[in-house]
Order: structure tokens, then C-alpha cells, then sequence
């Protein structure tokens, strides 16, 4: 039990990755908040977990928008009491080349990746610092460190999660936040289920370990930094892609 007694906020839990943390969390003993703007796969993902005897709730929230994330917050803190640790696991992407990329999507990615995460991050600061503990984890990726074709709205929203991770290390360290990153590879999500076969091909030649990543390895992750284990890791940015990044 890695995480006995602590209260998570996990973003983008009703899929992927973040449903995968959100089982992983609860097995380890915590409470989880599944925040996802899908209200009715949420819901539902938080019920298979409810049956299995974990405590979770689901709570509806759009990342993109600076009064849900607050109303999450605080009904997060009315059902579960406190928050130990704040997973930004949420993400989107609309991919399309510079010279096509429209300035909506160009803005649609920043608005969820890079704003939601400032967002977030600053409306659970309050209930930490009060602890005088917490732990954030924000969620990079293999893109933002080596840039990818397609994915200038992604790549620099990935890029820019890195910077405020550092940052944010600095700032909140002698508060007793721990903040950390994770920087996925290639995982099979519903995200990647939109790459062509070939390209996932071509992805696979390059990962050392021959393989593409499952949502557990990343979850795995989010779990070490969010436990007691990584009370002197800060500031990191954890790499888990097979060993693309080297
Ligand atoms: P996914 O697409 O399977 O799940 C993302 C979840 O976020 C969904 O449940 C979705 O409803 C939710 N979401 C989207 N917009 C939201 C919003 N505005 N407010 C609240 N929730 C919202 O994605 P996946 O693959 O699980 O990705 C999780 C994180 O990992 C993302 O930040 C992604 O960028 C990152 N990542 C994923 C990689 C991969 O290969 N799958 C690689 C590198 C990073």
C-alpha cells in the first residue's frame, strides 16, 4: 500500500493512461478523483473500479476552462477531505502540418495541454501548501524533448510542461511540493489507435526495447513519483519510452 490514506486528482482518467493510474493509485490505497471531461465514460470507468472495492469517485471537468477546474477542486476536497497529489495527465492532440495547421487547433492543444496544466496545478496549490506536502506530476512527452512531424501544437505544449515542471520545483521545493514529470513514448492508447499501422511499424524499429509502451508503465511511473519513495526526486523529468530518448 504505496499510497495509504493520500487523496489523488487524476486529469484525463476516464481513458488511457490516466484510468490505468487511476486503478493503479486505488490498488496502492489511495482515494482517486477521476476528472475527465467525458462525463459518461468517466462515470462508467469509475463504477468498474467502485465494484472492484476501491474508493474513487468520478467528477466532471474541462481542463480548458479555469471555473470547471475550480468547481472540480472543491468538490473534490468536499467528498475526500484534502489532496496529496495532482496527476496532469490530461491530453489531446490535433495533429496537421505547419504549413496547414490551423490557428484553431494550433490554440485548441495549448488551451488542454499547456494552460490546463498551469490551471490545474494552481487551484490545488492552496490545500498543499496548507499540508505543508503534495506531490504534482505533470505529463511531457517524447515529443516535446525531440519535437515529431505533425505536432507543433503538441510538441510545444509537451516542451513547455518541462519548463514549468522546472520551475515549479524551484518554486514550491521548500513548501515540501514535490513536482516531476513524466515524458511517455509511444503507448497504446486511444491516442495512438489514430497512427497508421505502418508508422506504428516504423515507431516500433526505433524503440530499443522493440515494443510500444502500455498505459501501465506510464501509470507505474506516476505512481513512483507520487508516493513517499520519491520524497528527494524533484524537478526530474522521467523518460519511459523503451529507450527512444537516449
Ligand atoms: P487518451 O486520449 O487515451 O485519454 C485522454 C483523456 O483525457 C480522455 O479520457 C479525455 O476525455 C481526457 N480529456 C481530453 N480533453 C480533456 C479536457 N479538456 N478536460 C478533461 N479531460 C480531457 O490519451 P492517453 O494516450 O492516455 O494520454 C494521456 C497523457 O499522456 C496525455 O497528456 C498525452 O499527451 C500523454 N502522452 C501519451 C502518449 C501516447 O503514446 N499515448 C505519448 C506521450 C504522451
Amino acid at each position: 500500500m504505496r499510497l495509504k490514506e493520500k487523496v489523488a486528482i487524476i486529469t484525463g482518467a476516464a481513458n488511457g493512461i490516466g484510468f490505468a493510474a487511476a486503478e493503479t493509485f486505488a490498488r496502492e490505497g489511495a482515494s482517486v478523483a477521476l476528472a475527465d471531461y467525458d462525463a459518461e465514460l468517466g462515470k462508467a470507468r469509475a463504477g468498474e473500479l467502485q465494484d472492484k472495492g476501491y474508493n474513487v469517485e468520478f467528477f466532471e471537468v474541462n481542463v480548458a476552462e479555469r471555473e470547471s477546474i475550480d468547481q472540480m477542486v472543491t468538490a473534490v476536497k468536499d467528498s475526500f477531505g484534502k489532496i496529496d497529489i495532482l496527476v496532469n495527465n490530461a491530453g489531446i492532440t490535433r495533429d496537421g502540418m505547419l504549413s496547414k495547421l490551423s490557428s484553431e487547433d494550433f490554440q485548441s492543444v495549448l488551451d488542454v495541454n499547456l494552460t490546463g496544466v498551469f490551471h490545474c496545478t494552481q487551484a490545488v496549490l492552496p490545500a498543499m501548501i496548507e499540508q505543508g506536502k503534495g506531490k504534482i506530476i505533470n505529463t511531457s512527452s517524447v515529443s516535446g524533448v525531440y519535437g515529431n512531424i505533425g505536432q507543433t501544437n503538441y510538441a510545444a505544449t509537451k516542451a513547455g510542461v518541462v519548463g514549468m515542471t522546472k520551475t515549479w520545483a524551484k518554486e514550491l521545493g521548500r513548501k515540501g511540493i514535490n513536482v516531476n514529470a513524466v515524458a511517455p513514448g509511444f503507448i497504446h492508447t486511444g491516442m495512438t489507435a489514430k497512427v497508421p499501422e505502418k508508422v506504428i511499424g516504423q515507431m516500433q524499429m526505433m524503440i530499443p526495447l522493440g515494443r510500444l509502451g502500455n498505459p501501465e508503465d506510464i501509470a507505474n511511473a506516476y505512481l513512483f513519483l507520487a508516493s513517499n519513495e520519491s520524497d528527494y526526486v524533484n524537478g526530474t523529468v522521467l523518460h519511459v519510452d523503451g529507450g527512444i530518448m537516449m
